[in-house]
């Protein structure tokens, strides 16, 4: 059964083992945060963590590492938790290939139950808000989903967006936020402002584990999220109308926040750890005027800390920065066989394709830095041959070590565009790298490549054979 809201999904974490409840009094800081780091560095089985007794608020519930574990990623897929990553990788692709599932409008959300407007707006009476890392400079929203219309064309559905973009809170009713230039949210703010008009935005807290999901997704920009929900999903997403904006906001969030983003008003915001694994810096940013706010009795304030990967963020935007690449680059090179995105949200890709004829790998790799996400994100190519799997590391380290020749293998561009966070970059410029380590094929004959090892045939039905021994031991 899909998932309406977060809290059928933190009952199932619960049954699963999957969810733990901090009871004990906490300090909002470093409390909260802290733990959420450490669930991380607990490994790949971490827990979601639920805390309900936080000193200083009443009645404050919140929830954390939701989607912090491969474990918690399966069960958010309706996934067996013990699914490893590389079959839940092909299963999203798998489902992405039923896309578009068309969304499900239901009547009666449960963030009807309360409403603040206007003059009575404040965020600091509806969230226990909490800051993350030490430098960071306010308390920030950082697992909303921002919903947005193309202004040039506010009736078209698919071009309606819904994408993760964090916010920090400047004010009772103001946010400030940071939508990368790459990304829908700028190009529908940039509309808006070439009209001299504000845009209207919802914003939603608390969502079931797949809208997060998609709404991290580098989608098409006329790609709907809600209908990658619904073949994520396996049903149709459901959806209702925001009262104040119109806006499709989901069905079962825990928060629905309304305004608009005003035309051409720019407000330092920052710093804060990003997921770079990086402080941002203090930027002049645009402004969210929140004019609605619509919440569940007792909200669960949902938030993912962030800081040196991998954290939360890492499993939430592992997939679905995979599964785009992948199925951009296949459309036009089928030779492609599996794609690796999953460090820092695609600033590093791994390929593993079939060649058709030397140099055809490099091609590809300077395909992926062209597809939507790679022109301001993927900085470095490693290419590996179909019989290495992108997944597994050592496997790459070993292509990489023993088939390239970096005079020959190894192309560096210079001074192309990349989100402004990248570390390495300078103000959206960087140079990106693209590292061969396939086998050289004809026309390019080079190396000593003949005479490879090769798994021995019986090897497979052993493995089998050693499992079961071990199993009956
Ligand atoms: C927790 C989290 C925070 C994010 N914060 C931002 C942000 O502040 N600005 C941004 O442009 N992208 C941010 N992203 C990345 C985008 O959500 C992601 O790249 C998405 O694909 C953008 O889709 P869109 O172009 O359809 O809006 C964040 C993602 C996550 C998971």
């Amino acid at each position: 059964m899909p998932y309406d809201d977060l809290r059928s999904f933190l009952a199932v974490l619960e049954k699963e083992g999957q969810l733990l409840r901090v009871t004990d009094e906490v300090l909002p800081e470093p409390d909260l945060a802290a733990a959420a780091n450490a669930a991380r560095r607990l490994g790949d089985n971490a827990p979601a963590l639920h805390f309900d007794n936080v000193k200083g608020f009443t009645d404050a519930r919140i929830a954390l590492n939701v989607h912090g574990s491969w474990r918690n990623h399966a069960l958010a897929m309706g996934l067996p938790k013990e699914t490893p990553v590389k079959d839940q990788v092909e299963e999203f692709a798998r489902r992405w290939d039923t896309f578009p599932i068309a969304p499900e409008r239901r009547e009666d959300a449960p963030w009807r139950e309360n409403t603040m407007e206007g003059d009575e707006v404040d965020l600091f009476k509806v969230l226990p808000l909490f800051r993350l890392n030490e430098g960071d400079g306010g308390f920030y929203l950082d697992k909303a989903a921002v919903i947005s219309r193309d202004p040039q064309d506010p009736d078209n559905f698919d071009k309606q967006n819904v994408g993760v973009y964090r916010m920090e809170v400047v004010g009772r009713d103001r946010l400030a936020i940071q939508p990368v230039p790459v990304h829908d949210l700028a190009l529908h703010l940039r509309a808006a402002e070439e009209r001299g008009e504000d845009l209207p935005i919802a914003i939603t807290l608390g969502n079931d584990p797949i809208i997060s999901i998609v709404a991290g997704t580098p989608m098409a920009y006329d790609q709907s999220e809600y209908e990658l929900a619904g073949a994520l999903r396996g049903a149709p997403a459901p959806i209702a109308t925001a009262p104040l904006t119109g806006l499709d906001v989901p069905w079962g969030s825990e928060v629905v926040i309304e305004g608009v983003i005003e035309s051409r008003v720019r407000q330092y915001e920052g710093p804060f750890g990003e997921f770079t694994g990086h402080y941002s810096g203090g930027r002049r940013m645009p402004v969210v005027r929140i004019d609605r706010i619509s919440y569940r009795t007792d909200p669960i304030f949902e938030s993912l800390y962030l800081g040196q990967p991998w954290t939360e963020i890492d499993y939430l935007l592992g997939p679905n920065t995979c599964v785009p690449l992948l199925n951009q680059l296949r459309a036009e090179f089928p030779e492609v066989q599996a794609v690796n995105a999953m460090y820092t949200h695609g600033l590093l890709v791994i390929i593993s394709l079939k060649k058709r004829y030397g140099g055809f790998a490099k091609a590809v790799g300077m395909r992926a830095m062209t597809t939507p996400h790679g022109l301001g994100f993927v900085s470095q190519v490693i290419l590996v041959d179909e019989d290495v799997d992108p997944f597994d590391l050592p496997q790459v380290m070993w292509a990489q070590s023993a088939k390239v020749d970096p005079r020959e293998d190894v192309v560096i561009i210079p001074h192309l565009s990349v989100v402004p966070l990248a570390p390495a970059g300078e103000s959206g410029m960087i140079s990106k790298m693209i590292i061969d380590a396939t086998t050289p094929v004809a026309p390019d004959v080079r190396g000593n490549f003949e005479t490879p090892v090769k798994d021995l045939p019986e090897a497979k039905e052993w493995a089998a054979r050693l499992r079961t021994l071990l199993d009956t031991r």
